[in-house]
């Protein structure tokens, strides 16, 4: 297939949304809901990309531009029309979008399938993107409450110096869609770590972003706190490999690791989003 049978085009309204839902359902990507899609659609449509051949769509992804950074996520090509060169024009156009709003580095999280796919295009490894699964014992603890919309402005501000870019729109978003999965530990008035969770198709629930600005330990009854709210039902978290006291948490917390976890990869630059100690889990793929 020639780049000219391909038109690549940002969504145009709730049938593209509803499309890119029903191949994450696919896909198998529980925490890639409608709701998720919708988010990014009201923040900037043009960085939701639809590729359609001969009018009929056959695959989409998105592109979220921070300020010096980027992301690509949630790219799926149908069954039938991959191996055509869809896959490439779609990241081809989203890596367009992004150096046009002046992003300089570019990450995305690839499945282990995908990465001799996105080396061509000019992204290498950075390290694995490591899925956790599982249960914790749940618990809480008294400096722990729900985040409320008048502590966001703290969580703003600390996260925009750990994250290193704003992703205030995200967890305003968040905060609004899943109110009840949303916790901040706070020392002495402060708030000092936040996790905020999401609810996916049939209940499924992931952890992140976590951020933390005491040791990740300290932080760990947030999780507990979350378990005990979604009672007897593991959850997903996505944790840099990079962060290895997490890790051990997580591990002595009796959450089993992904084996065939997606690889963060990243098209240039120094600094990947995300990679500060204090971000102890990831958001989203497509958001960081
Ligand atoms: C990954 C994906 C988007 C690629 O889309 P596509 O339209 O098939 O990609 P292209 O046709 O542009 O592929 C370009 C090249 O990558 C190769 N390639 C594509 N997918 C590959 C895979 N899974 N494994 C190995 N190579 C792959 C193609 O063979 C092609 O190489 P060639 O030009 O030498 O023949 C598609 O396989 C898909 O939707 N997978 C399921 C969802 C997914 O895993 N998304 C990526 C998450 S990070």
């Amino acid at each position: 297939m020639n780049d000219s049978d391909v038109n690549i085009r940002p969504f145009a309204g709730q049938a593209d949304i509803q499309f890119a839902a029903s191949m994450t359902r696919n896909e198998k990507w529980y925490g890639e809901t409608e709701t998720e899609l919708i988010t990014y659609y009201r923040r900037d449509k043009s960085r939701c990309l639809i590729a359609e051949s001969e009018g009929q769509k056959v695959g989409f992804c998105i592109a979220t531009a921070y300020q010096s950074q980027g992301l690509i996520g949630m790219l799926i090509v149908s069954p039938a029309f991959r191996k055509q060169g869809i896959g490439t024009s779609l990241v081809r156009e989203g890596v367009k979008f992004l150096k046009g709003k002046g992003v300089q580095t570019i990450c995305l999280d690839s499945v282990s399938n995908a990465i001799p796919f996105f080396k061509p295009l000019g992204f290498r490894e950075i390290c694995r993107s490591l899925r956790f699964f599982g249960e914790i014992e749940p618990g809480t603890s008294p400096e722990i409450s729900e985040i409320r919309p008048q502590d966001l402005n703290s969580i703003f501000e600390i996260d925009k110096k750990v994250f290193g870019q704003d992703r205030t729109y995200f967890l305003q978003q968040r905060l609004k869609n899943h109110p009840n999965l949303a916790f901040k530990l706070s020392l002495d008035g402060d708030i000092m770590a936040y996790l905020f969770g999401r609810e996916g198709i049939g209940g499924w629930v992931e952890a992140g972003p976590f951020v933390s600005l005491i040791p990740c330990d300290t932080a760990m009854p947030l999780l507990q706190t979350l378990q005990e709210r979604i009672g007897f039902c593991p959850f997903s978290i996505g944790v840099l490999e990079t962060q290895k006291e997490m890790i051990l948490q997580l591990v002595q917390a009796g959450l089993k690791p992904n084996p065939d976890s997606p690889v963060r990869m990243k098209s240039a630059g120094d600094i990947t989003p995300g990679s500060d100690p204090c971000c102890l889990a990831i958001g989203a793929p497509a958001k960081g």
